[in-house]
């Protein structure tokens, strides 16, 4: 490889630094694979806004209408002496829609690995709620990270998750981020969570998979990222987008695969594919309430209430933290 196209890994930032580990990592395994984390560039988060306006992506646009048509009862159940701690905050905009149902909100705390929308999305939310005292943490929540020392003690915390991203994380790991929410939380305190529930496969795999093609463009984006990041020479359009349901293991994977045999070369590093061999580059788990019920109480979570769509497509559910956890 000529200079040109490699990156110098010694000068390159952490971020990139941890991509590039990732990608040659999962590029090593068999099968390929990369963690869908690496999705959300600027590109990436801007096709991610677009997936949410499909008419496939239901997603979000029920959360939004469940959490619209709950959030006075969410606040009812909560009381007004609560502090969300909102983990993923990202444009901070579902969490408006509760705190616009207090009297008066008095602390929010808002958890982000991306620093620059995190301060964006704080001073927005600051102008917007006048006398709310915004906490701004910049961390990997899938990490342990310390909340604020001069948090309001009398508060009782309520950690609020919505979007669905806890399906990002297979069950042992969904395991780990709910025990490590639970500590978050406090001795009296609550999760709020909103996940996918189970259906026919048909509409899952749609959701996946749009005819406009937005979640394809998604999906290989993350390639696009190795060759603008990294100096990759990933050839796109010799890899097709593949999302499925897998029911066994009652998620939907996506996939990128190979058309025809071809090699890459990234940061000096040759990797092979064989004609049809996919990189493995997401998981989105898929829960009846039931079964999340379960997770969450290995993780010492106990149900206190659940709101769904009349649908029954998604999933908003309050839980108490039981003292057996
Ligand atoms: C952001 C993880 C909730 O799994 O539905 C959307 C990501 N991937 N379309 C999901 C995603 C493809 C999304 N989450």
């Amino acid at each position: 490889m000529s200079d040109k196209t490699r990156s110098d890994s010694s000068t390159i930032n952490p971020m990139t630094q941890a991509f590039l580990k990732d990608v040659l990592t999962g590029f090593s395994k068999t099968p390929k694979s990369l963690p869908p984390k690496w999705f959300y560039d600027d590109i990436g988060a801007k096709l991610f806004e677009d997936i949410c306006e499909l008419p496939e992506y239901y997603l979000t646009r029920t959360e939004r209408k469940i959490l619209e048509s709950a959030a006075a009862e969410i606040v009812a159940a909560l009381g007004e002496d609560t502090v969300l701690v909102e983990f993923g905050s990202g444009s901070m905009s579902k969490v408006r829609i509760i705190l616009d149902q207090f009297t008066t909100p008095k602390e929010f705390v808002a958890v982000d690995i991306s620093v620059e929308q995190l301060a964006e999305a704080a001073k927005e939310i600051e102008s917007a709620y006048p006398g709310l005292r915004v906490f701004s943490i910049a961390a990997d929540f899938t990490q342990p990270f310390d909340l604020p020392a001069d948090l309001d003690a009398s508060l009782r915390r309520c950690v609020f998750f919505p979007g669905s991203t806890i399906g990002n994380f297979n069950p042992q790991d969904a395991k780990a981020l709910l025990a490590h929410m639970r500590t978050a939380a406090g001795p009296k305190g609550r999760l709020l969570i909103g996940f996918d529930l189970k259906k026919d496969a048909a509409v899952l795999e749609a959701a996946y998979d749009d005819a406009a093609g937005v979640t394809a463009a998604f999906n290989k984006n993350v390639l696009a990222r190795i060759n603008r990041e990294l100096g990759g020479d990933v050839n796109l359009d010799a890899f097709e987008h593949v999302a499925f349901y897998n029911d066994a293991d009652g998620r939907i994977e996506m996939h990128l695969k190979s058309v025809g045999t071809q090699s890459c070369s990234i940061d000096g590093h040759t990797f092979h594919f064989t004609d049809g061999e996919s990189i493995h580059t997401e998981n989105s788990y898929k829960y009846a309430i039931r079964e999340f019920e379960q997770l969450a109480a290995t993780a010492g979570f106990g149900l206190a209430e659940t709101w769904t769509d009349s649908d029954g497509k998604f999933a908003l559910l309050l839980f108490d933290v039981t003292n057996t956890g």
